[in-house]
Order: C-alpha cells, then sequence, then structure tokens
C-alpha cells in the first residue's frame, strides 16, 4: 500500500472578506517546499472561491468548499451551489457533514451521504466530518456513533474522499479529546471504511479536527492513523496555518 499523502485542511467557516484572501499568498510563501509533501487546502466561503482560485493560481495551496448541493446537475434548487458549479470555478475539495450544517441545518447521514456522492460525481473530493457529542461520549458512545455515522455518510458508488473525525465538542473550543482517545477513533473509523469498502478503504484519508493549533498540531500528527487535520480558527491566518503545516513530520 503506497503511504497517504498527509491533507492538512483550513475551514474559514463565515469568516473573512476579499481582503483576507492574501493570506492565501503568505501561506505559499511559508510554506515554501512542504506543500510538495503535505496537501494544503483552504475551503473559504463559497463567494469568495473564485477570487481564492486566483490566489493560488501557480501555487501548491488548493482550494476547496466547505459545502455542496445534493444534486450533482443543474436544477431548481434556489440559493444552493453544486459541487458541479465548485469544480467549474477550480475548487479540488468540498467539506460534506460538518457538525455546524449537520446541527444547524439538521443534515442527516444520508443527506451527507448524497452530497458526497455529488462532490465525487463532479470531479470533487469530498471531506466527510463525523464526530460525537459531549453527551454521546459521556454516555458511551463514540463507537456506536461515529460508526454509525461513518457508515451512513460515506459516499458509496466509488472515487476519492476523506473523512474528518471531529468531536463536536472539541470543535470552536480548547479542548481535544487525549492522543490516546484520537488514536483509537481514528482506528475505528479505518476498521468501519474496511468492513464497508474492502482493500480500497486503505486510501482514505482520516483526518483529526476540533481546537487543532500550532501548540497541538504536532503531537496529534504522531498519533498513529492520523493523516492530517481539519482546522478551523487557526486557519485563518497564514502565520497560524503555516505553523501547524510545518509541525507535521512530513514538512521536514
Ligand atoms: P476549530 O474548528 O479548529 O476552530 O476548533 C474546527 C472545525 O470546525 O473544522
Amino acid at each position: 500500500m503506497a503511504a497517504r499523502k498527509p491533507l492538512i485542511a483550513g475551514n474559514w467557516k463565515m469568516f473573512g472578506r476579499a481582503a483576507d484572501l492574501g493570506e492565501i499568498a503568505a501561506l505559499n510563501r511559508a510554506v515554501g517546499r512542504a506543500s510538495g509533501t503535505i496537501d494544503v487546502l483552504i475551503c473559504p466561503p463559497a463567494v469568495y472561491i473564485p477570487a481564492a482560485v486566483a490566489q493560488a493560481q501557480g501555487t501548491s495551496v488548493l482550494i476547496g468548499a466547505e459545502d455542496c448541493s445534493p444534486i450533482a446537475v443543474d436544477a431548481a434548487r434556489t440559493g444552493e451551489v453544486s459541487a458541479a458549479m465548485l469544480a467549474d470555478v477550480g475548487a479540488k475539495y468540498v467539506i460534506n457533514g460538518h457538525s455546524e450544517r449537520r446541527q444547524n441545518h439538521k443534515e442527516s447521514d444520508d443527506l451527507v451521504r448524497q452530497k458526497a456522492e455529488a462532490a465525487i460525481a463532479s470531479g470533487l473530493i469530498p471531506i466527510v466530518c463525523v464526530g460525537e457529542t459531549q453527551a454521546e461520549r459521556a454516555a458511551g458512545k463514540v463507537a456506536e456513533v461515529v460508526s454509525s455515522q461513518v457508515r451512513a455518510s460515506s459516499p458509496t458508488q466509488g472515487g476519492a474522499f476523506v473523512v474528518a473525525y471531529e468531536p463536536v465538542w472539541a470543535i470552536g473550543g480548547n479542548s481535544t479529546p487525549t492522543l490516546a482517545e484520537i488514536g483509537e477513533v481514528h482506528a475505528l473509523i479505518r476498521e468501519t471504511l474496511t468492513g464497508q469498502f474492502g482493500a480500497s478503504a486503505s486510501e482514505v484519508r482520516i483526518l483529526y479536527g476540533g481546537s487543532v493549533g500550532p501548540k497541538n498540531a504536532g503531537e496529534i500528527f504522531t498519533v498513529p492513523g492520523v493523516d492530517g487535520a481539519l482546522v478551523g480558527r487557526a486557519s485563518l491566518k497564514a502565520s497560524d496555518f503555516s505553523a501547524i503545516i510545518l509541525g507535521h513530520p512530513a514538512a521536514a
């Protein structure tokens, strides 16, 4: 099996303005050669994607989206953006089923799977997010919740995809699971994917997300089975995000 190339993805959420897109060029300068051994991705709000793609032109920084419609073809879907449109303007990846969408927009596993399948059909690589709430962790249900989300949200029709393990309680806060806990859940996700997809599951990258920053990224990247990170707040500034990327063993 070829080694999985690490992926470090920034999720800008609903932050930033056109003026902040200069961070992409700054990021490219700061990470230098590391982007040859690590896939570096920025997912800005949809309206800024074309300008972000222009900023990233000629650099190795990849641009992605934070969400897409479950419908791959043109359709009467007011307010939605299709994966085909995202691909048309130069996006390469799309985040699907982030917990903020699962919570605020009541996105089900089934909808997340349809979005991921629309992404693949349009030539994008979906990053499917899963993760337990604080209450589910307290009730000892991490394995049950995460494996059932993986089984029901993963795209089934073939094509590359990524899974991001993001414990809901770790997002936007200051706490993360212990390194041992992160390792356990990543192993569980790998096992679940293997049960579902067989040998090809070894190609799926599994990221950790939730309060990753320059201080803790290095140790998280040493956890077996962690193929990179999905980063929120600390991806907004090139200084923080590049420190995370340069802290990966593959950047050396
Ligand atoms: P955070 O967000 O890094 O700000 O905790 C992570 C995410 O929501 O992907």
